[in-house]
């Protein structure tokens, strides 16, 4: 929460430092897998995070409602430095994609837990994509936009993991080793699909699909031990 509140001035500085409204000096053989790329980000970037808050809600904790507000406010700005980053590469957001429709309708049936876990899952994948966007994308505007992001999404599955580290820590172990099954079966599918809708933008900043998915799996994998293989722990890193 205190992390959350205290980041809004951070970003505030941040994003007024990312000049916009440079000319864009990426070659078309880049910039038009960069905005297809791009364009998917933004849309899943942009959920107004109703159906996250309403789950937030029932489970009677105000002070993790109010930090879900924080972060689906975070969530938003991402959307919205995306939206800079398209127009600023000279492309236009679009509206529907079926993997955005199916993400959306997944979380919509169900609860805050499960919730938090297919969440979970596209921030792991989030974190290679913007990192790698951040070392290796073609120009300094694309490189900042991921490097701020990617320190957003960073926080986010710290926030996610304690949370749902607090949601099993009562579960039984079949029950939990079942939701890791499961939870891996959702991480390996969501990361090979994004591999596979991504290659032409991995492939122009030289990040080997295959390597990008096996990043996604490393960090997806310390998630999910902590979250369902960990007993307790008062000392999170
Ligand atoms: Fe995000
Ligand atoms: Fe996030």
């Amino acid at each position: 929460m205190d992390h959350f509140e205290a980041n809004v001035a951070v970003h505030a500085e941040v994003d007024a430092a990312i000049d916009f409204g440079a000319e864009c000096p990426v070659e078309e053989r880049a910039r038009r897998p960069l905005i297809a790329s791009v364009r998917r980000f933004q849309l899943g970037e942009s959920g107004d995070g109703q159906q996250l808050l309403r789950n937030a809600e029932r489970a009677g904790d105000p002070e993790y409602v109010r930090a879900i507000g924080l972060f689906v406010a975070e969530e938003q700005q991402h959307a919205a430095l995306l939206l800079r980053l398209l127009a600023y590469l000279g492309g236009t957001p679009m509206s529907s994609h079926w993997s955005d429709a199916v993400f959306v309708r997944l979380r919509r049936v169900l609860g805050l837990r499960t919730e938090l876990m297919v969440l979970s899952v596209a921030e792991a994948v989030a974190l290679s994509y913007y990192g790698g966007l951040s070392a290796a994308g073609p120009d300094p505007v694309t490189r900042a936009v991921a490097a701020r992001i990617v320190d957003d999404e960073q926080a986010h599955v710290r926030f996610q993991r304690d949370r749902l580290h607090i949601g099993f820590a009562d579960s039984p172990a079949p029950l939990r080793l079942l939701a890791l099954a499961l939870w891996w079966v959702v991480a390996v599918g969501a990361t090979a699909v994004v591999a596979l809708d991504h290659r032409g933008v991995l492939d122009a900043i030289g990040y080997r699909p295959t390597r990008f998915v096996r990043d996604v799996l490393i960090d997806f994998a310390g998630l999910s031990a902590a979250v369902l293989l960990r007993r307790k722990s008062t000392s999170w890193t």
